[in-house]
């Protein structure tokens, strides 16, 4: 088990960690499975957080029994279809929008010497990071195009790791996602749950308010 005291940086997801783009990402798939045919729910809505773009559609077309009804070129035309929707949706983010405590948290880390990633399987990320003004905090950011498997993989964890030139071992990483928190497990790194414990049930620790995100909470978390 890792000390507090071992933990030199942290890595961040973006979507659902940083600010509610997660409400946009479903906005928009939940646009594109009505038009075709798949019905909504909650398992579906929760089971999509942190997929790729190409993951996600075709979780959803298996949740609608239809995985082998459309060739790539169509599927790519119905990923296009729901980024064009999401990119107009995120153009109303301002620094407004960023979940309370997480720009104090990301100061009190800045000004502790701690080092920063940015972890988001989103290509959208740079893009929001600058509606939100904090690009300047997320100078190391894994490119999601360079991974060979997406979240629950632990690849997009350790590079960012990597990034900031520390061992998984000595990261906490953030997330929102069920597949995200098996991703940060299986890098050994520390996992934080930002939501419902009763659905991140696999991380280290689990805060349903951001405004609690703090490293003495997150110190007291790991010292239970
Ligand atoms: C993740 C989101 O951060 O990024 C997923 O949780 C999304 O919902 C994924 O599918 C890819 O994002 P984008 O913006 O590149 O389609
Ligand atoms: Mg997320």
């Amino acid at each position: 088990m890792t000390k507090f005291n071992d933990i030199k940086g942290v890595v961040f997801d973006l979507d659902g960690v940083i600010t509610d783009t997660a409400r946009f990402h479903a906005q928009a798939w939940h646009a594109l499975a009505t038009e075709l045919g798949v019905k909504w729910d909650d398992e579906l809505a929760s089971g999509l957080k942190g997929l790729s773009r190409m993951d996600s559609l075709e979780l959803i077309l298996k949740h609608g029994g239809i995985e082998a009804k459309y060739n790539d070129e169509e599927k790519q035309r119905y990923a296009t279809e729901k980024n064009t929707n999401y990119k107009h949706l995120i153009q109303q983010l301002t620094p407004d929008d960023i979940y309370p405590g997480m720009k104090e948290f990301l100061n009190e880390l800045k000004d502790g010497g701690y080092k920063m990633s940015l972890a988001s399987a989103s290509k959208n990320a740079p893009t929001i990071l600058e509606h939100l003004e904090l690009t300047d905090y997320f100078k190391k950011i894994v490119d999601p195009a360079s991974l060979h498997r997406g979240k629950p993989d632990p690849e997009i964890f350790i590079k960012a790791a990597e990034l900031i030139d520390l061992k998984p071992e000595e990261c906490l990483g953030l997330e929102d996602a069920v597949a995200g928190i098996a991703g940060i497990n299986a890098a050994h790194e520390t996992s934080v749950g930002i939501g419902d414990s009763d659905v991140l049930t696999e991380a280290d620790m689990v805060f349903s308010n951001t405004k609690n995100v703090t490293l003495e909470n997150i110190k007291t978390n790991m010292e239970k």
